[in-house]
């Protein structure tokens, strides 16, 4: 008699969503006695908290200084373990040094369950910090500083394991703080679901999943839905979906969500960049590094839907309406080939040079949909280019765009969040003619300089004359390691500063 294989219900594709970042947060106006870990901020200069029972000193004596994300834990035989929290000099502190230095402060307090800290309440006795923008960033620091991918590993001892986070306040900045952290947890979460997408393997993370997933976030946060399919959007002449998908067994999802207010003050369009896998098709990428990480091409669109997701809860005033352009980039005997030309969604024909420039062709299409729906700005959100992380680096997200006031409201939004733009000149009149071609409208890639420019060029010829702004996280799309509240793999990059740019917007 043979042996039998005794099967397993698994089944191949488990749901690996982590639902991030289940914490319990209260506010209250003393240190729960159920705290473990009570983080308790120290400026640089000035009296030291008597709650800390540590003179100037004595923490200098311990190598405490106060410097900003400096903690030192300070154990005691009963009560909550205390964590002196530097935030520096106090003419200095802002919003992001708090959301920074509660990131410090989870981290210094491992895997303890009840966090309790003061640093919101900080927040309202400096000038010009608002105690309900502190109160949101520090949960977001503690709340993001926790996020692990956790989905895929039998073995989560190691992972961090908060389940409840209490802010002091006093009475007079109570609703303030109860206020801002409810934001805080949103803004979080929504990251976290933006990291979670990111960092899924590509297998379990199709085209065709993140449009059921849409789906789902739909219907439980009041936006409106439509998914194309690749039959539809050929029909629609999405050239560039379609065409970038032609290689793959994985077909093509166009997602469109709408947010629709009572009465509706402006209407902003987001798009955002979905290539689930960036193998870079036949124009293929070298095995290296950087293709490893090619799961997180779609962290434009990851954000785009994680900050859609939060728009009811935060009371968003302007109808936003968003697009996922979804689909891998592979090789195979049917890929477009270079000198194909595709024709996008409006009208545009472009001749393929590199098949590894895929992202701007499938934002044509998003883009060009947007543009018909005549919305007051449009904003997008790619990893588009290697040549804006050799400009800014891993930490800066380029932004250019075709107007200045729509652009400042981005910037705004990013300073706010401390998701750190810079912007490139959008050079047409010097440098379109780097994506001219003698058989078609456009080639998909200009020179070998200022790729970042020339990409955006590219896109600007789909907006139409509808205020935009393109953002490239390339860089920010991920960390290689623990950093304050960025913790190791995707970033969840721009979902904050999306939910900002969206809560705030301004029409001209
Ligand atoms: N997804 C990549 C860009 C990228 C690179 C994102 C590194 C994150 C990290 C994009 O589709 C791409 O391949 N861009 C090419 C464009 C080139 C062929 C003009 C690039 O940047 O090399
Ligand atoms: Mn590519
Ligand atoms: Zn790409």
């Amino acid at each position: 008699m043979t042996s039998e294989i005794e099967p397993r219900t698994r089944v191949p594709y488990p749901d690996t969503l982590t639902t991030p970042l289940d914490v319990e947060i209260a506010v209250t106006r003393t240190t729960p006695r159920t705290a473990d870990a009570f983080g308790l901020a120290v400026a640089a200069e000035g009296a030291v908290p008597r709650q800390l029972g540590l003179s100037r000193a004595a923490l200098e004596a311990n190598g405490f200084s106060a410097k900003p994300g400096q903690t030192l834990v300070v154990p005691r035989s009963d009560g909550p373990t205390l964590v002196a929290v530097g935030i520096g000099s106090a003419t200095d502190v802002d919003v992001s040094r708090l959301r920074d230095a509660a990131a410090a402060f989870t981290r210094a307090a491992g895997r303890r369950s009840h966090l309790a800290t003061n640093l919101a309440d900080v927040g309202s006795d400096l000038d010009g910090v608002d105690a309900a923008a502190a109160a949101q960033a520090v949960v977001e620091g503690v709340l993001l500083a926790t996020y692990r991918y956790v989905g895929l590993k039998n073995d989560t001892s190691g992972s961090p394991k908060l389940e409840q986070f209490t802010l002091t306040a006093a009475a007079a900045q109570e609703k303030a703080i109860t206020r801002g952290a409810a934001r805080g947890r949103v803004t979080a979460r929504a990251a976290g679901f933006a990291r979670d997408l990111a960092n899924m393997p590509p297998a379990y993370l199709t085209a065709r999943r993140l449009a059921d997933l849409a789906r789902q976030i739909a219907g439980e946060h009041g936006l409106d839905i439509e998914v194309y399919d690749r039959d539809q959007l050929e029909v629609m002449g999405c050239g560039g979906m379609v065409g970038v998908n032609q290689a793959s067994v994985e077909p093509p999802r166009l997602v469109k969500l709408t947010y629709t207010p009572r009465s509706p003050k402006g209407h902003l369009a987001m798009v955002g960049k979905g290539i689930m896998y960036d193998s870079g098709g036949l124009s293929i990428k070298p095995s290296d590094a950087f293709h490893q990480v090619m799961k997180m091409d779609m962290s434009g669109a990851a954000a785009v839907l994680a900050a859609m997701s939060t728009l009811r809860d935060l009371k968003c005033a302007a109808k936003v309406t968003a697009y996922l352009v979804c689909t891998d980039n592979m090789p195979s005997g049917s890929a477009i080939k270079l000198g194909d030309v595709l024709t996008m969604r409006n009208g545009t024909t472009v001749e393929i040079h590199n098949t590894d420039a895929e992202g701007r062709l499938v934002l044509a299409d998003g883009l060009s949909l947007a543009v018909e729906q005549a919305p007051d700005a449009i904003v997008d959100i790619a990893t588009l280019t290697g040549a804006a992380l050799a400009a800014l680096g891993p930490e800066i997200t380029a932004v250019l765009g075709t107007d200045d006031g729509f652009v400042d409201q981005v910037k705004d939004a990013a300073a706010a969040t401390d998701e750190p733009v810079w912007q490139l000149p959008l050079e047409t009149k010097r440098y379109k003619k780097l994506l001219d071609s003698v058989v078609a409208d456009m080639r998909n890639i200009g020179g070998p300089y200022a790729g970042a420019i020339t990409a955006s060029i590219f896109l600007s010829q789909f907006v139409g004359d509808v205020p935009w702004a393109h953002l490239d996280i390339a860089g920010p799309m991920k960390v290689d390691g623990d950093d304050g509240w960025k913790s190791k793999g995707a970033t969840g990059v721009g979902t904050r500063t999306l939910i900002e740019l969206a809560t705030n917007f301004r029409t001209a």
